[in-house]
């Protein structure tokens, strides 16, 4: 078995190495379809084929696809997601592919269970502003809603399937294959473990999100003679708006709500702005509570509109509810966890992931490593070596045990 200093090494040594597989110079992003993503997945491919991997290939989806029969009669499905935020850290999905493929490497036999490796094509949504476009494939196969989506350039999913070279006939079908099982390792991206002293945890659900683009579009103007009670101002009617959204957040427990982007135009020093787009992303473990703050967002944004004169208008992007992970399978990571000696922290997931789609599907779980700093979607993103130490005896228990 690949753990101690040689397996985490490993680990850490491709996460590393594929950083530098980015769309932009200077830093990580990797987004959907890219030529980055191609040499991305040509390093997986390249890997699975040297260690003597099955069914290796890109599925229509571009989902690395990669497989390892096993002496057992079930089959589990180890994932992640290889598309990145911009300028992301080196583990935030990829850790979860190279860890199957480390452990997969590891069996120099037959494993217990058949294996199947997946890494999503696109699970943050950068592209087409819609996560989880790989792991929707895989499950259920792309239908038009989503392959007509377009990117900044107006290029469509579908269109960027066609260029990729993929055939875009199968991606309405589920690309997955039946299977017991989904285990997905994955960084906490946030400051639990750290904060615990602990290095993993066991996720029992997934928060809900909800995202959304919302635009105040008031009238731009002379910012030298146009006098303050005259305006139509698009900004300060978002600002106000944002404020509303981070107080709510500060005062309901459990919930997080973010304006990650804000645009002005025509964002100039003496021009009042006449248009604010901005992105919306509320979170919380409980529905009704998440689906009640986006509600009140929604009418304050109408009220502040309506007092300054200005148009609001917003658009639905992502509704995604809440997600149990599966009991049984979460019963096996604790035990798995703890039969490397480590206590095992149960928690829930304020960041989304593919196990949030597969979990619909296939029985899903998923193993969180600590995040040093609590940091991520971020260049200082980072894993402890031991931490990844114990998930690869962890994951390695995990298979060991699945039949
Ligand atoms: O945004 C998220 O929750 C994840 O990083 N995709
Ligand atoms: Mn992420
Ligand atoms: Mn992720």
């Amino acid at each position: 078995m690949l753990t101690g200093p040689a397996g985490s090494a490993s680990v850490i040594e491709h996460c590393r190495r594929i950083t530098q597989f980015s769309d932009e110079a200077g830093g990580i992003t990797r987004t959907f379809l890219s030529s980055a993503m191609r040499e991305c997945l040509g390093y997986f491919q390249a890997w699975a084929e040297r260690i003597g991997m099955v069914n290796v290939h890109v599925d229509v989806a571009g989902n690395f696809r990669a497989g390892m029969p096993g002496s057992g009669s079930k089959k589990l499905v180890i994932g992640s997601h290889l598309d990145s935020v911009p300028n992301a850290g080196p583990f935030d999905g990829v850790l979860g592919v190279v860890m199957g493929m480390v452990i997969a490497e590891s069996y120099g036999d037959a494993p217990g269970c058949e294996l199947e490796i997946v890494g999503f094509s696109e699970e943050e949504g950068v592209r087409f502003h819609r996560p989880f476009i790989g792991s929707m494939a895989f499950v259920s196969g792309l239908g038009d809603e989503v392959l007509n989506l377009l990117d900044d350039s107006g290029v469509s999913v579908a269109q960027a399937i066609q260029g990729f070279g993929l055939n875009l006939e199968q991606v309405s079908k589920p690309q997955m294959d039946s299977a017991d099982g989904y285990l997905e390792f994955h960084i906490e991206q946030g400051p639990v473990l750290e904060s615990l002293g602990l290095p993993l945890a066991v996720v029992d659900a997934i928060a809900g999100q909800t995202r959304a683009t919302i635009e105040f579009v008031g009238q731009a103007n002379h910012a030298g003679t146009t006098p303050m009670n005259l305006r139509r101002d698009a900004l300060c009617a978002a600002a106000e708006w944002t404020l509303f959204v981070e107080r709510t957040a500060q005062q309901t427990i459990g919930l997080v709500a973010t304006v990650g982007s804000f645009k002005v135009a025509p964002d100039a020093v003496n021009i009042v702005p006449g248009r604010a787009v901005l992105s919306l992303d509320v979170r919380h473990s409980q529905d009704a509570v998440r689906n009640s703050a986006f509600d009140a967002a929604i009418r304050r944004g109408k009220e502040i509109a309506a007092r300054r004169n200005v148009q609001f208008r917003w658009a639905l992007r992502l509704e995604q509810k809440a997600v149990p992970m599966n009991a049984e399978l979460t019963l096996l990571i604790e035990e798995a966890i703890s039969s490397t000696g480590a206590k095992p922290h149960r928690m829930t997931s304020g960041a989304g992931h593919d196990a949030m789609i597969v979990a619909q599907h296939i029985p899903s779980g998923m193993i969180f490593l600590r995040s040093p700093g609590g940091i991520s979607h971020h260049p200082d993103e980072s894993v402890l070596a031991e931490d990844v130490e114990l998930a690869l005896r962890a994951g390695r228990a995990f298979v060991d045990n699945f039949k």
